[in-house]
């Protein structure tokens, strides 16, 4: 069987513009780490898991880990390569050398169509591209187009963020919101899953126009709305204990960390967050953006180099009332009606 290479979702570039791809090839046991050190240069997307035989060998002992860059600055992303490669502890990776090269719009699709294979996630669902007609035992099909958009649902943040949302969909809650929907994967998941109304939100036109298509393909053009602009102007700020009752936010450290005080106000007390995009090393900067009184931490699931984790927003706390010290703690939250029920509390696998 052909390994399965693992993508990851998130771009932007100009309308028409052609992606810089990096290929680094390294041993196997490298590669996830390569894959990190690309997207810390700025690579908007990584592809792992084509592994090759060396010459004369017969095992597989290298893979090729290939980064994605806007084309419009080849000159900042050789650079960040070059230097993100050069601060590796790893002698290997240190003397690895990058074979660039440009992508148009017809590479990159002769490209990821060469490298889609349909993917199970969780129990219920599979990933397929357009033209795959198996049944996949039952599982409900997410069809995915990525036109020029990165996210086939292959790559471990996706694949966990679906993981995480079956779990908190069942039942499934009311309302939900994607933020950095990319080809549309979770949003149109959420959507098979139950969820009567998605919002989905993406900074980039180019995801947002495929996340299109890939809605109209799934059917579920009735209950997942897009929108290209930011959080804040895409879901005005409900009043106080009104919002959402499942968010989830696969995106990178910086976008989460930042959005942590907007994304609070847009979920109801004891609804459910899940982040991913975050690299081991970067957790615990989620950890504090997300932390109480807003947050209770209720799992942190690892998947390669990769973190998702699943919060829970906590009420805010009482005030206090006169003769007594400081603020009444809050208490233990009840699930919105419709709300995924409560998973427990202690995290896992960190
Ligand atoms: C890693 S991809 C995730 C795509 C898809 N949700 C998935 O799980 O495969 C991140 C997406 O977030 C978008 N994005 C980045 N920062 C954002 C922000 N502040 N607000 C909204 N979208 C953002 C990017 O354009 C990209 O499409």
């Amino acid at each position: 069987m052909p390994p399965r290479p693992k993508t990851n979702a998130g771009r932007r570039s100009a309308p028409g513009s052609a992606w810089l791809e990096a290929a680094i090839r390294v041993p196997i046991a490298a590669a996830d780490r390569v894959g990190a050190l690309l997207i810390a240069a700025g690579s908007q997307g990584v592809i792992t898991g084509v592994r090759e035989l060396a010459h004369g060998a017969r095992r597989r002992t290298h893979e090729t880990v290939r980064g994605f860059f806007p084309s419009r600055e080849p000159a900042r992303a050789r650079l960040a390569v070059s230097t993100a490669l050069a601060q590796a502890r790893d002698t290997g990776v240190r003397r690895a050398a990058v074979r660039w090269r440009e992508l148009d719009a017809s590479l990159w699709e002769m490209d990821w169509r060469e490298h889609f294979r349909p993917v199970r996630a969780g129990r219920r669902l599979v990933v397929v591209p357009p033209w795959d007609r198996d049944d996949h035992g039952g599982r409900t099909r997410v069809v995915i187009h990525p036109g020029m958009a990165f996210g086939t649902g292959q790559h471990a943040t996706t694949l966990a963020s679906l993981e995480a949302l079956e779990a908190l969909a069942s039942p499934p809650p009311a309302r939900a919101l994607d933020i950095g929907t990319g080809t549309g994967v979770l949003a149109i998941a959420l959507a098979k899953l139950g969820v009567q109304e998605v919002v989905a939100l993406d900074l980039d036109p180019q995801a947002v126009s495929a996340a299109r298509g890939n809605v109209r393909r799934n059917a579920v053009a009735g209950r997942v709305q897009l929108v290209c602009r930011s959080l804040a102007e895409a879901v005005p700020a409900p009043p106080a204990g009104r919002g959402f009752p499942l968010v989830v936010a696969n995106l990178y450290v910086d976008a989460l960390v930042e959005l942590a005080p907007a994304i609070a106000k847009r979920v109801v007390p004891g609804g459910r967050l899940v982040t991913s995009g975050v690299l081991r090393s970067q957790q615990a900067r989620v950890r504090s953006a997300y932390a109480a009184p807003a947050w209770r931490l209720l799992s942190a699931q690892r998947r390669g180099g990769w973190v998702t984790s699943v919060f829970q927003r906590l009420p805010a706390p009482r005030p206090a009332r006169p003769g007594t010290r400081g603020a009444t703690p809050a208490a233990a939250p009840r699930a919105p009606r419709g709300a995924a029920p409560r998973r427990r509390a202690r995290p896992r696998n960190r």
